[in-house]
């Protein structure tokens, strides 16, 4: 694990001056640090030191990641969301997971990736599949790392580069519904008495306490990315009743009512927190665009994985090592029943970076960044 870890921050070197060229912006490094707090979508390797059944530290995830191939613990065949994020804005460094034992004194200078998958907004999300790091769990995490910089730098040094160098994204909720909402079967029950409105309603509540809690640590640039269309990853179309369209609709019809709320909740934050820079990322937008309009943006399919072992849409059993791998990752969509392949995270991560208030308000992570 270390040893991949260092051999990919040598090669990130090489990996960003690419980047720069594919997306020829010319960026200057504006940012010293990133913190990254989410779920699978943005799993640096957290849950490779957890006993649970959310893993992807074995082959073949990271099977485009370069310059090894390797896994690392990322729920994708390449880079994540966050990985691409914080090359762009100028990281010189792989960010490390937290509970990676090297996550300490100098080394998380430049940030820490608290996110885990399976991770939710609740506490009781993904239980059924084992441990992982809920967002309150992160914070904590967090908050001993905020202590372990002041000891490293001293305070004044330690709240300039929280409140002014550092990105803080945070990208999570889909697992609250996902595995928890909307499980088959098991959640028949809970749903009969926690209505729609209701579950959102608890949700945004533990959210707007979670998100003042990164303030109240120094959190002044705070990315808060939305949930995507759920209902139409893989594993959810496999669900799906409906006939007219393949995509499961009661979860998109969910996460659009979540989505509605947490923009709400965003600008409410950014006007009663001082000094705070909230922003609200529509990757659903992002994502629907992209599935919409898939050829378009070069894809040859956006309704099944490219790592698959059965379904329909090859999204009934999670990706493993017995799985068929489709052999140009770059044209999926989704790498396998829940993630997006790296060349769809590129697309989006362009998005937030230079996207217009359509898909990124009040600004994007570019004028954040030098916000
Ligand atoms: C990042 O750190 C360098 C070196 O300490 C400093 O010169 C620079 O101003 C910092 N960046 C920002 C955005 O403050
Ligand atoms: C996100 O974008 C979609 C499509 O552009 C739009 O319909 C939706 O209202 C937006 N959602 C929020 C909460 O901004």
């Amino acid at each position: 694990m270390y040893s991949v870890m260092r051999m990919l921050s040598k090669f990130l070197v090489t990996i960003s001056v690419c980047l720069l060229m594919s997306f020829g912006s010319g960026s200057s490094s504006t940012l010293n640090a990133s913190f990254i707090f989410g779920d699978s979508l943005v799993d640096g390797g957290n849950n490779d030191y957890l006993l649970t059944l959310s893993k992807a530290n074995y082959p073949p995830f990271g099977i485009d990641l370069s310059p090894h191939r390797q896994p690392t613990g990322r729920f994708t065949n390449g880079r994540t969301i966050a990985d691409i994020l914080g090359q762009e804005v100028g990281l010189k460094n792989w960010v490390p997971p937290y509970l990676d034992p090297s996550a300490t004194g100098p080394a998380v200078l430049q940030g820490v990736n608290y996110a885990s998958g399976g991770g939710g907004l609740l506490k009781k999300t993904g239980k059924f599949f084992g441990a992982s790091l809920n967002l309150y769990t992160q914070i904590d995490c967090y908050s001993k790392t905020r202590q372990d910089i002041i000891s490293t730098v001293g305070r004044t040094a330690a709240l300039r580069l929280l409140r002014k160098e550092a990105l803080f994204s945070v990208t999570i909720g889909s697992n609250d519904f996902i595995n928890n909402y909307l499980i088959p079967i098991l959640s028949v029950p809970r749903r009969a008495v926690i209505s729609p409105e209701m579950f959102v309603e608890s949700l945004i509540s533990s959210y707007r306490q979670q998100l003042k809690r990164l303030y109240y640590l120094d959190a002044r640039k705070i990315l808060v990315v939305n949930v995507g269309p759920i209902g139409c990853i893989p594993y959810m179309r496999e669900q799906s009743l409906s006939s007219s369209t393949k995509c499961f609709d009661l979860a998109n019809q969910l996460a659009e009512n979540f989505n509605s709320r947490l923009k709400d909740l965003v600008q409410e934050l950014s006007s009663s927190l001082d000094g705070s820079i909230f922003v609200y990322a529509n990757v659903s937008s992002i994502v629907s665009d992209i599935i919409r309009n898939y050829r378009h943006y070069g894809f040859e399919v956006a309704d099944s994985a490219c790592c698959r072992t059965a379904g329909r849409y090859g999204g009934l059993i999670p990706c493993c090592p017995k799985a068929k791998i489709c052999s140009d990752r770059t044209k999926y969509v989704f790498w396998d029943p829940y993630h997006p392949t790296e060349t769809a995270n590129i697309l989006i991560a362009k998005q937030l970076l230079d996207g217009n208030s359509n898909v990124i308000f009040p600004m994007n992570i570019r004028q954040l960044a030098q916000a």
